[in-house]
């Protein structure tokens, strides 16, 4: 069909749909979404696609002509959302569970309706106040001075390298040529990947076997200082892990804090995981001294119940976060006019940005700060259930005791064994759990965040682990 010039182009050429096309597929996506919130615990916890099958699906050139949307999602339905693990399902204790809730899942859908940008003040200045009240609180919550501040990033590896940017500027003046940073080797690989994008070399990472208790042991940490200064070298900063991935350990942050500081040091405490229980007053009493850090690393997408991507990083004094990455390019002229505004842009790597506080805020807003608490909470006593249970059977053997929602395990002498019992689990898929590796052997370990889980749901869980492990025992 030709078309006259005088005449508008179509919906579809203007990339839009009808109020009532809008609302048809809208309602069904908060249908497929209501369905997959309430039905969940009922279903497989999540299904590792076959790769070649998966990747054959889409590995095509989209279609000239659009489709029916209502079509496109039953495709996604059917082929994609089933096909992946579902890190919010109560029995998921794998990694770090990501149990998001459902007023942050329609905050997101807010922030990317409205397309805020928040990147500046003048952009998105509702956004930014949304965010830097939220930043501000969080500083509270981990007893930061009022000089405090930070922003929202995409997660913990990017709160980390944006903290280590902020040490390297404020330190080093940028210049690394023989600085040293250390760090346990519990720390999260996020923190040497960090370094070697800012620029530092392996040999200027000091990664120190850590304790008994997967603790930065303070002593070999002030050796390693001191034979570092006498080599002429820098020491600089130290990271120190707020529960670290592997068993939740929690470094010893008074006697950090009182090393770096009679060191002059940097410390930067990786709370990616751990930070949030700060909220509960068992995290209170486990993290003791995180606000003496230099800075810090949160990420409300995990123990704060938020969907990806929601990190955060906070930094004592804020002043030395916008000197670390503040450009004024002459495009941004009607940016930086009025220095008092908060340009988040201003603070670390992204300019456009989306508006991740969004669904912090919307969610503390409808929910109340104690429900957020109580859900901490629950996470520490779940991992305390687990524990339990297992060390109340034989053959089950605490590598870790519960601590953070997190217990470490193993049965029997066999590493082999450990990774055919996540194999097992995944096929049955009532429940996930991943291994990790403790002092060289390998270890089966449960993260508990997720406040939707029940206490028959560990108990079911280990009595299934239970039974695989009696049953490979006898195979072998
Ligand atoms: C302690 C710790 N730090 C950093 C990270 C990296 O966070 P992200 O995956 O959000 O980048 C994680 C992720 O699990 C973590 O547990």
């Amino acid at each position: 069909m030709e078309v006259a010039m005088n005449e508008e182009p179509s919906d579809h050429s203007r990339l839009a749909l009808t109020p009532d096309q809008m609302r048809e597929f809208g309602y069904r996506v908060v249908d497929v979404l209501v369905e997959h919130f309430v039905g969940l615990e009922r279903e497989p916890v999540g299904t590792k696609g076959d790769s070649v099958r998966l990747v054959s699906l889409f590995d095509h050139d989209p279609p000239e002509m659009g489709r029916d949307p209502g079509e496109v999602l039953s495709q996604l339905e059917h082929d994609v959302f089933p096909n992946n693990l579902h890190v919010d399902h109560p029995r998921f204790f794998a990694f770090v569970p990501g149990p998001n809730n459902f007023v942050s899942t329609m905050a997101d859908a807010l922030a990317a309706g409205f397309n805020v940008f928040n990147g500046t003040w003048l952009g998105g200045s509702g956004a930014a106040a949304i965010e830097l009240g939220i930043v501000r609180w969080l500083s509270r919550v981990c007893g930061f001075p009022e000089s405090a501040g930070g922003l929202f990033v995409s997660g913990g590896s990017m709160a980390n390298l944006t903290a280590l940017v902020a040490a390297r500027h404020a330190l080093l003046q940028d210049r690394i040529d023989r600085a040293t940073v250390y760090f346990s080797d519990q720390t999260h690989s996020s923190v040497q990947r960090a370094l070697h994008v800012i620029g530092f070399l392996r040999e200027q990472m000091r990664k120190l076997p850590s304790d008994k208790n997967f603790r930065l042991p303070v002593h070999d940490l002030r050796d390693a200082i001191r034979t570092d200064r006498a080599k002429g070298l820098r020491p600089f900063c130290i990271v120190a892990n707020a529960g670290t991935t592997n068993t939740g350990a929690v470094d010893p942050l008074i006697d950090l804090a009182d090393l770096a500081q009679s060191e002059k040091m940097w410390l930067h405490v990786d709370g990616a995981f751990g930070a949030a229980a700060l909220l509960s007053e068992r995290g209170r009493v486990l993290l003791r001294g995180v606000e003496r850090a230099d800075s810090i690393s949160l990420d409300p997408h995990k123990w704060l119940f938020q969907s990806f991507e929601c990190g955060c990083v906070l930094v004592r004094d804020v002043a030395l976060l916008k000197s670390a990455f503040q450009i004024k390019p002459d495009y941004l002229r009607d940016v930086h006019r009025n220095p008092a505004e908060f340009n988040p842009g201003d603070h670390g790597v992204q300019l456009s940005r989306s508006f991740r506080a969004l669904k912090v805020w919307l969610s503390l807003q409808t929910f109340g700060l104690s429900a957020f608490r109580n859900a901490i909470t629950r996470g520490f006593e779940l991992a305390e259930i687990a524990d339990r249970e297992l060390r109340a059977r034989k053959g089950w053997e605490i590598l870790s005791p519960a601590q953070m929602a997190t217990v470490c395990f193993r049965f029997g002498e066999s590493d082999d064994l450990q990774t055919q019992l996540v194999d097992i689990m995944m096929r049955d898929g009532y429940a996930l759990l991943t291994s990790t590796e403790l002092r060289g052997v390998a270890s089966l370990r449960l993260c508990t965040i997720n406040p939707r889980t029940t206490e028959q749901d560990i108990v079911g869980t280990i009595g299934r682990l239970d039974k695989f492990a009696r049953e490979l025992d006898c195979q072998d």
